[in-house]
């Protein structure tokens, strides 16, 4: 691979590549805003400055400048080099470039941010963006001088409203164009555009229009700064309070890599973040999966309940064996579901399968949705390539399958996972059932008609791993301490086949998993990674 220098170390580079783009692979930062590894270059922040050395024997390129000497009082005439942006500037073998080391840098790095705080309000403590914000972090790390300027600032629209879920802030907008080169690129939909020019311009939504396609919260998430802001997440919680884990959207069956931000002084998830995974969803995520973090804490199931009741989850442990015992050989059967976690799956097959001899295998999940050629997928559930590979090479039948066994008298007792399905249909059928036994983390049509319900925990309370459409096994992490009684629902499969004198032979998750890999899909690792931009 070719080379070239950066502050005397060997960076390899790709043909084609800009010094940024090389430094960052590298795992070096150079200051930017208006850059960003998904979109198109702007370069208009004129942050990311640095020294480009002549080829031996060749002038630098110079510039005049004014340059005030205090001892004097006077301005003198000085040269100095001409600084090329990090983010335009393309490599070449051999290049040499200045960028921590050159002192014309430094100086050109700290009046940027000087420049571009001018007429910054003094926001931070009521700005959401405050502790992931750039222009305090590179203020710190580039600038650190008090405020010059004592003219008043210029004022510009505060608190606009772009869109259902976007407010926008034009004093604090950089205008580094991120939103709009955003919207024009990957949302597709060219809402966003510049409006004035030198200290006056700003964001604007286009006539007519409001900032309300399918990646809105993205548009926020690409903002450097907090003038653009989530009415979902403002003034909900202050980021360093909260911690992530590494997690996957269970939104769609694209299973984009995201971080689930919560606070665990008291056990809630605040937000999804995109994790950059090349393969699956490069840099975004999709409004609906950013915001699918708020279903961990709706419509939950979270208590255990005997025919409404709730009980403790020992009791209706011992119910749902009692139930599951007095089934008739070949009448019960086992539903899954692509909605939760490939150790949930499993848990519960081995079980109805393995230890209880179950043959009448169903399979559900939500119903298909709206899809787009940008991330969303129509399956709209996150593991239904895992339920389809674990059940492999029979095809499982859906509920309209189970529903007719169920009228025809096939099937009498059911031992199902997951609960959030809104079936009108199946109504009538669950209700001739002898026995409905439900592992549920929401409630819906099953949890309702349910003989016992155990509460599952979600993908935000258990390790687990999903199978997208691509066949990506990708795991995801826990964040939350189980909510409620639930805990996962492998676990709750593991100790009804203790009670009916069918132990399931793993105990730990470790166990589960390697059980699971010898007979699991043969699916290649996703790539665990998550640079920030
Ligand atoms: S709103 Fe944010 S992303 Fe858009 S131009 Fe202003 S600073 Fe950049
Ligand atoms: S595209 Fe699908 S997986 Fe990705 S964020 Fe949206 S809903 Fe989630
Ligand atoms: S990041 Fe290069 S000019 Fe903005």
């Amino acid at each position: 691979m070719p080379t070239f220098k950066l502050d005397g170390r060997e960076i390899p580079f790709e043909k084609g590549e800009t010094v940024i783009q090389a430094a960052h692979r590298a795992g070096i930062d150079i200051p930017h805003y208006c850059w960003h590894p998904g979109l198109s270059v702007a370069a208009n922040c004129r942050m990311c400055l640095v020294e480009v050395m002549p080829p031996p024997g060749r002038p630098a390129m110079m510039l005049n400048v004014l340059q005030y000497d205090p001892d004097s009082g006077e301005y003198v005439d000085q040269q100095k080099p001409k600084l090329q942006p990090a983010c335009q500037q393309a490599v070449a073998e051999g290049l040499e470039i200045k960028s921590e080391s050159s002192p014309h840098v430094t100086k050109a790095r700290a009046a940027v941010q000087e420049f571009l705080l001018l007429n910054h309000p003094v926001d931070c403590p009521i700005c959401d963006q405050a502790g992931e914000c750039r222009l305090q972090d590179y203020w710190l790390e580039h600038q650190h001088s008090s405020k010059r300027m004592r003219d008043e600032p210029v004022h510009k629209p505060k608190a606009e409203i772009f869109g259902p879920t976007i407010v926008y802030d034009a004093e604090r907008c950089i205008v580094c164009t991120r939103c709009v080169r955003f919207c024009e690129e990957v949302a597709q939909d060219p809402v966003l555009s510049v409006r004035e020019r030198g200290n006056v311009n700003e964001i604007v939504v286009s006539p007519g229009r409001e900032l309300d396609h399918d990646y809105t919260l993205m548009t926020e998430h690409v903002c450097p700064v907090g003038a653009l802001t989530s009415k979902d997440f403002r003034f909900k919680a202050r980021v360093w309070f909260l911690r992530s884990v590494r997690s996957v959207c269970q939104e769609c069956a694209t299973g984009c890599n995201a971080y689930l931000d919560y606070d665990p002084r008291n056990n809630t998830a605040y937000r999804h973040r995109p994790r950059e995974n090349p393969e699956v969803n490069k840099y975004w995520m999709c409004d609906q999966g950013m915001l699918d973090y708020r279903r961990v804490h709706e419509n939950r199931v979270l208590d255990a309940k005997i025919g409404g009741e709730t009980v403790k989850v020992g009791t209706a442990l011992d119910r749902a064996a009692e139930l599951l015992r007095g089934a008739e050989a070949g009448k019960l059967a086992v539903l899954l579901s692509g909605q939760h976690s490939q150790e949930d799956n499993f848990g519960l097959l081995e079980l109805a399968t393995k230890q209880l001899g179950v043959t009448q295998v169903f399979a559900t999940g939500r119903p298909a949705g709206k899809g787009d050629k940008i991330l969303r997928h129509t399956d709209k559930n996150s593991n239904t390539a895992g339920v389809l590979a674990l059940l492999a090479p029979r095809k499982p039948l859906g509920l309209a399958a189970l529903a007719s066994a169920i009228q025809t008298g096939a099937v009498t007792h059911v031992l199902a996972l997951g609960s959030e399905i809104e079936d009108p249909t199946l109504a009538p059928a669950l209700a001739k059932l002898k026995a409905l036994v439900v592992l549920g983390t929401w409630n819906g049509a099953l949890a309702q008609s349910a003989s016992v319900t155990l509460p599952a925990s979600s993908w935000a309370e258990a390790d687990g791993s999903f199978v997208n459409s691509k066949g990506m096994t990708q795991e995801s992490e826990q964040a939350l301490e189980p909510l409620g009684q639930s805990r996962p629902a492998w676990k709750l499969a593991a100790a009804i086949g203790v009670r009916l004198g069918a132990p399931v032979p793993f105990r730990s998750l470790d166990e589960l998993r390697a059980a699971l890999s010898g007979s699991g899909p043969k699916s290649k690792r996703a790539v665990q990674s998550g640079a920030a931009q």
